[in-house]
């Protein structure tokens, strides 16, 4: 094999950046841990002068996780670059990345400089990162529609300035393979210094074409691919690190690169992602989808059932994908439900787990049967929860063909039981005001959705709501045999959520 490909994951920053959601530090921090895990070697945490949640997050994974890069974001600026070095202080390895756009429009249209300005700007921004860190990379923002001339400028600037790493992106998913790769080649042929620093990818997904991109600058001499998981982020995403990964390590033999990735770990943190963000997965995804084993037609049956091979280029197995057995029933024990889990890369704490083996010995008295893939995604709505400020104890609904829906919900509130009723548009409507009253909320719901985790008419019900409150959008995600209940524990969970971000605000405020 030749040299190894650096993997580069965005997902917290421009992954972040998809429309319409947020996490919170405690999201980052797990997603961070899952990344590390999966052995990315470089974890983009934020963007920390964008907003204090954003430096707090950065500060927080800088601290508590080790073994890959952590860098932050800034633009080509001193104020972005010191609001960085705070962020990755206490981070093992830290790298600043620092980007100024290079393209004609975006020089002349958003920054209104002139190239030799932005050429400048590249230098300074570059030589001052180096005073607090090794690990500098620089980014020409739009590269894929700047004038080749004045990349090679700007780039033998950065390198002069002590840049390690140069990232080429082709931020608004414009290029092709064939014109990606040549400007990658061209580029390390033509800056003297080019083999002194590593060479980097970043491809958008606006005509679907990230990955190949990504790919085809492999072959031209990038030794960094720059990507997210499930290929999440700005506008149609970026490239998708589970799409590189594998079509890296499928086609060894052809690329002859590999990664350090553990590919096990895939199918796990695409999961983890999917329920913090609330962004699902679609079926038919590459790599990861609900589909992407899954063999439909009689004569590919056939050919599975025969050799695996005939339809299967890889294995489910090789990125972790669950095995759908029978496993774990009314008779098993702690014991047994941890092992289940530790194979299948949860590590839970005591208390965590004494509350999903809780939920697991109610699902089996409601299930005879239950698969793994049942308990993971009850796991998903267990840990993925903020303190429970409030918890479900029961509830009650009447309906009718004449009269509106009638709810009543008992919720306990530290060690006090309180009960509300309220009527509604339908049943889950009805439960929804019921929890409102309780709380004092009154957050609009932007998103519902519900699934069945597997077949039949016992399966387990995923529900996932997000709710706006002010600004924030809130995820929760809820499981149950009765898809009323697993709405409603959906709801609860993002209820929690706005009042811990709320306790989390008044503290900063008010100390
Ligand atoms: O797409 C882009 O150009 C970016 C840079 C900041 C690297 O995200
Ligand atoms: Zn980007």
């Amino acid at each position: 094999m030749d040299e190894r490909i650096r993997i580069f994951d965005t997902t917290l920053r421009d992954g972040e950046q998809s429309p319409g959601f947020t996490m919170n530090t405690e999201e980052k921090l797990e997603v961070a841990r899952a990344l590390a895990a999966m052995r990315v070697d470089v974890i983009e945490a934020g963007f920390p002068i964008s907003s204090r949640g954003d430096l707090e997050g950065v500060q927080l994974i800088a601290r508590e996780v080790r073994g890959a890069t952590i860098a932050g974001l800034a633009r080509a600026n001193r104020a972005d670059i010191d609001a960085v070095v705070e962020g990755i202080r206490e981070a093992e390895r830290p790298r600043i990345h620092t980007f100024i756009a290079t393209s004609p429009i975006h020089m002349e249209h958003k920054l209104r400089m002139t190239p030799d300005e932005v050429y400048e700007a590249t230098v300074d921004a570059v030589r001052h990162a180096r005073r607090f860190a090794a690990d500098v990379e620089f980014s020409a923002e739009d590269a894929s529609r700047s004038d080749p001339e004045f990349l090679c400028r700007v780039f033998d600037g950065a390198i002069a300035a002590g840049a390690g790493t140069i990232n080429v992106p082709d931020t608004v998913g414009y290029a092709t393979p064939e014109e990606y790769a040549a400007l990658i080649r061209s580029l390390i042929e033509r800056i003297p210094n080019s083999d002194k620093v590593v060479w980097s990818v970043h491809c958008h997904d606006d005509l679907g074409l990230a990955v190949a991109n990504s790919l085809a600058a492999v072959q031209a001499g990038a030794r960094q691919v720059e990507c997210t998981v499930n290929g999440i982020g700005e506008r149609a995403g970026n490239a998708s690190l589970e799409e590189i990964v594998m079509a890296l390590h499928t086609r060894r033999n052809y690329y002859r690169h590999e990664t350090a990735i553990d590919t096990t770990k895939i199918y796990r943190t695409s999961r983890l992602i999917s329920a913090i963000t609330g962004i699902p997965v679609q079926p038919n995804k590459a790599v990861v989808g609900d589909n992407a084993f899954a063999h439909e037609a009689g004569i590919h049956q056939h050919g599975v059932l025969a050799n695996r091979e005939t339809y299967e280029i890889m294995t489910p197995e090789t990125i972790g994908v669950p095995g759908n057995k029978l496993v774990l029933g009314k008779h098993s024990g702690r014991h047994a439900l941890k092992n289940l889990l530790e194979t299948n890369g949860v590590h839970p704490s005591e208390a965590e787990l004494q509350r999903i083996f809780e939920e697991f010995k109610a699902l089996c008295d409601k299930k005879k049967q239950v698969t793994t893939e049942e308990i993971l995604a009850l796991v998903e709505g267990e840990l993925r929860t903020v303190p429970h400020t409030y918890a479900l104890m029961s509830f009650h609904i009447s309906t009718s063909s004449t009269l509106p829906p009638k709810a009543s919900i008992t919720l306990m509130r530290g060690r006090e039981l309180v009960t509300q009723e309220a009527t509604g548009d339908g049943p889950v409507d009805a439960l929804y005001n019921a929890i409102n009253r309780i709380v004092g909320l009154t957050p609009s719901l932007a998103d519902y959705a519900i699934k069945a985790v597997t077949g039949g008419t016992d399966a387990v019900a995923e529900a996932t709501v997000k709710v706006r409150d002010g600004d924030g959008l809130f995820i929760g995600r809820g499981t149950s045999t009765d898809v009323i209940e697993a709405s409603t524990k959906a709801y609860l969970v993002a209820v929690n959520r706005i009042v811990h971000e709320r306790q989390h605000w008044m503290t900063d405020v008010y100390g």
